[in-house]
């Protein structure tokens, strides 16, 4: 029988990765970061100049190797902003959907991004829905990016990222084609009172309740 496949989906900036992470490490499964395909298409993009818009990016989606997923350059805002461009692209959805669904399929495992309990993965065994106010993601992405409490530059600093963080979230909750969205029966859980290690207990909670 195949391993047991655990969808985890929520806006950017949610701790979905570290969630999926901690998941991953602790259930001995393997783990997929979906994110990182889109991010990986848009940096190619960029690095030959062209507009992330243009259908072009279908081409880089169809060559992606893994070791483009390996690039210690793919979490810019740049590349946030592009990733969320190339990701709105039916055809560059399409060209990475085989990857993923197939890694599904044949390993198992723990798959964080937009659409798993939606699109990629329907028949998960179970679906997460991770999120938080974006006030709470852009305050928690400020500290991530090295940022002091107490910092003059903290409020200009965590407005500008909770504007990033909005105009992604708004991007792909509003694309025609896979949408962020929750999947029906998701189970969600709100992060914003909670520590990265309580989100970890109330997810092996549900997990363990789908054993
Ligand atoms: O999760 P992360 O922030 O790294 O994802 C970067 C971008 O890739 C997202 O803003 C979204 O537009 C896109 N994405 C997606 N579907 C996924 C994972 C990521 O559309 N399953």
């Amino acid at each position: 029988s195949r391993r047991m496949l655990i969808a985890i989906d929520g806006p950017a900036a949610a701790g979905k990765g570290t969630l999926a992470r901690t998941i991953a490490h602790a259930l001995k499964l393997p783990y997929l970061d979906t994110g990182l395909l889109y991010r990986a298409v848009a940096r190619k993009v960029l690095d030959k100049g062209v507009d992330p818009q243009l259908h072009s990016a279908e081409e880089q989606a169809r060559h992606l190797k893994e070791d483009d997923l390996k690039r210690h350059d793919l979490r810019t805002s740049e590349v946030d902003i592009a990733a969320s461009l190339v990701a709105a692209q039916p055809l560059v959805r399409q060209a990475l959907m085989g990857f993923q669904q197939k890694f599904a399929q044949e390993r198992g495992g723990v798959l964080d991004g937009r659409d798993i309990g939606t699109m990629i993965c329907p028949n998960a065994d179970v679906k997460l829905y991770i999120t938080a106010s974006a006030q709470t993601r852009a305050r928690r992405r400020w500290l991530q990016n090295g940022g002091q409490l107490g910092d003059p530059q903290e409020k200009a600093g965590i407005l500008h990222l909770l504007r990033e963080i909005e105009e992604r979230d708004s991007y792909d909750r509003n694309r025609t084609n896979s949408p962020l969205r929750k999947a029906d029966d998701a189970q969600t859980i709100e992060t914003d009172d909670l520590t990265p290690e309580q989100v970890f207990q109330k997810a092996m909670a549900i997990i363990t309740s789908h054993l």
